[in-house]
Formats: structure tokens, C-alpha cells, sequence
């Protein structure tokens, strides 16, 4: 039997290609809210003994994670083989320690919320910061898709002579991966965060005034660290810099002040659906969900 796609998210044609890839058949379901704002939903496709992934990027994620608990849960008490989360995007994994007293770890938290519903977990390049891995905090089998192929790709095909760029110590991950792909060269600055839209950013030392400088973060959401690392970019001498996000969180507002700050380009991933998107990273995470979801991939292209 083909396993069950079912799309709870705003990102169709990211969904569509995934369905295509994974040889896997799109579910029909109903979904809506009741007069009192609960969430009702029923199945039109038959879940009993099916392998059944639920595709839903995480963006804004409070709103979205009920009805996928409720789904997940249902699902199961239907019959279904297995109920995975595909999240291209993840939530809940900056405030992955006590920053203050008082606070909590939420990334542990909705790990275990998650790791509870599901019987596996699929995303692309998760904020791994102070957790080496998934593993750390979800007890189901994860599956952990890098976007550095695809977006070495398009530096490739659209940059001449590229200097990536890292606006913090934990970026490294994410650049060094994608300038060793793109053999370009990098420099990764220090970040502090004093508030939600409050950071410093230090200045490059590679005065590298003939190439593109290319800022690579992971998410972009109030845009502040990019807007503050293109001050140091230019303060450094260098050109108006491209700015690649892999996930277009973008708060109100942001994308607008990132292309005031002078930003020369805005590229992101399609993980969330944005006019920003450049990259198209379905494929890698068809590859990384195919075992998970015991998917015969690459049959529908035959
Ligand atoms: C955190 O360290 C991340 O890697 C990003 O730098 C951060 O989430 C970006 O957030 P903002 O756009 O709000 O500065």
C-alpha cells in the first residue's frame, strides 16, 4: 500500500512535489473550526494500516500544533500503521536553554509534546545551537535534512565571486558546510542578543572588497541580525551583501527593513512558503522522510 500524505500547511506546492517524489498517495480530509473555535476534523481517506505522513511547516506554530496533535492521535485511533511529522520548518528550539531565572527549556518541552503524537519526525537544518542533535531531546527517530546541496547550488549558478558570511558562532554549521560546497571562503563574525530585536554583530577582518559578500543564517524572523551584520559588512568596506535564510520566518515588517537596510538580494528555502524563495529543498527532504516513511521514492519517476 502507498503511504498517506496529508497536508496541513500552507506550502501546496512544496507538498505536491513531496507527494511526487515519495510515490505517495495526497489524503483527503476535512478540516474546521467550530463556532467555539475548536478544531474538527475527518478523514475522507481510509487510514487503517497505512504509513501516514502529516506535512505542516512550523512557522507561528501555537495555532498549528493542536490540530496536528488532534490529527496524529486520531489517525492512530483509526488504525494507521504510523503517523510521522514532516516539518520542514521547526519550532521551538531557540530557547533550548534557562536564559533567565524563571523561564523554561520549551525545546525540551515540545520535543516531548511531539516525540508523544508521532512515530518519527522529519525537518531541514533544525536551530541546533546548544543540542548537538535531535536526539538530545526527542525519543522517535528524526530525521535531520541540511539544505547546504541546494544552496551551494545556487550560489553556484547566480554568485561570481562569493564570501560567505556568518553572523554568529553557531551560523558556522550552517556555512562552513555551504562554502566547502560553493568553494568559496568565509568568515564567521560574534553576536551578542540582548533582547528580541537587539544585537551586536562584530565587523569582518577580511577587508574582501572585489567579491559578494553572502550572509547565511539559518532563520531570519525580526531580520535583526541581518540588518546588523550588513552595517558591519559595509562598515568593513565590502559591497551591498546578498542576504540566504534557509527559513523564512520573516516577523511583520522584517523583509521591508532588511531591503532598507540594504540588503543587495534576499534569497530563502521554500521549508515556509515566502516571495523570497529561491532554493527548493524538496528533494533533499523527500530523501531524508523516504526511510521514515517507507516510501518506495524515486518508483514515481520511472
Ligand atoms: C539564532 O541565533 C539564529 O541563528 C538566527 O540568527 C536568529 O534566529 C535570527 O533572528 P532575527 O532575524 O530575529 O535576528
Amino acid at each position: 500500500m502507498r503511504p498517506l500524505l496529508l497536508d496541513f500547511g500552507r506550502n501546496r506546492s512544496l507538498f505536491e512535489r513531496l507527494a511526487a517524489m515519495l510515490d505517495a498517495e495526497p489524503g483527503a480530509f476535512e478540516r474546521r473550526r467550530f463556532p467555539d473555535g475548536e478544531t474538527y476534523l475527518r478523514f475522507d481517506c481510509d487510514p487503517s494500516g497505512r504509513r501516514i505522513g502529516l506535512v505542516c511547516s512550523l512557522d507561528r506554530p501555537d495555532a498549528k500544533v493542536l490540530p496536528l496533535l488532534l490529527a496524529s492521535a486520531a489517525l492512530r485511533d483509526l488504525g494507521a500503521a504510523g503517523v510521522g511529522l514532516i516539518a520542514p520548518y521547526l519550532a521551538y528550539m531557540r530557547q533550548d536553554k534557562r536564559f533567565q531565572p524563571g523561564e523554561g527549556i520549551s525545546a525540551r518541552y515540545f520535543a516531548a509534546l511531539v516525540s508523544d503524537h508521532f512515530d518519527w519526525l522529519a525537518t531541514v537544518d533544525p536551530h541546533l545551537h546548544r543540542f548537538d542533535s535531535l536526539n538530545e531531546i526527542y525519543s522517535i527517530p528524526t530525521a535531520t535534512v541540511p539544505a547546504a546541496p541546494a544552496l551551494a547550488a545556487w550560489i553556484d549558478d547566480n554568485v561570481a565571486r562569493p564570501v560567505l558570511i556568518g553572523p554568529d558562532r553557531e551560523s558556522e554549521q550552517w556555512v562552513a558546510e555551504v562554502a566547502k560546497r560553493a568553494a568559496a571562503p568565509y568568515e564567521i563574525l560574534e553576536k551578542v542578543r540582548s533582547g528580541d530585536r537587539e544585537v551586536r554583530v562584530s565587523t569582518p577582518r577580511g577587508k574582501r572588497t572585489s567579491e559578494t559578500p553572502i550572509i547565511v543564517d539559518d532563520i531570519v524572523s525580526t531580520a535583526q541580525t541581518l540588518i546588523e551584520t550588513i552595517g558591519r559588512v559595509r562598515e568593513a568596506g565590502m559591497p551591498a551583501p546578498i542576504c540566504i535564510a534557509v527559513h523564512a520566518v520573516f516577523a511583520d515588517g522584517a523583509l521591508e527593513a532588511l531591503t532598507e537596510a540594504g540588503a543587495k538580494r534576499v534569497v530563502t528555502c521554500n521549508t515556509i512558503a515566502h516571495p523570497t524563495n529561491r532554493v527548493d529543498v524538496s528533494e533533499l527532504l523527500a530523501a531524508g522522510v523516504a526511510p521514515l516513511l517507507g516510501s518506495h521514492q524515486g518508483e514515481a519517476d520511472g
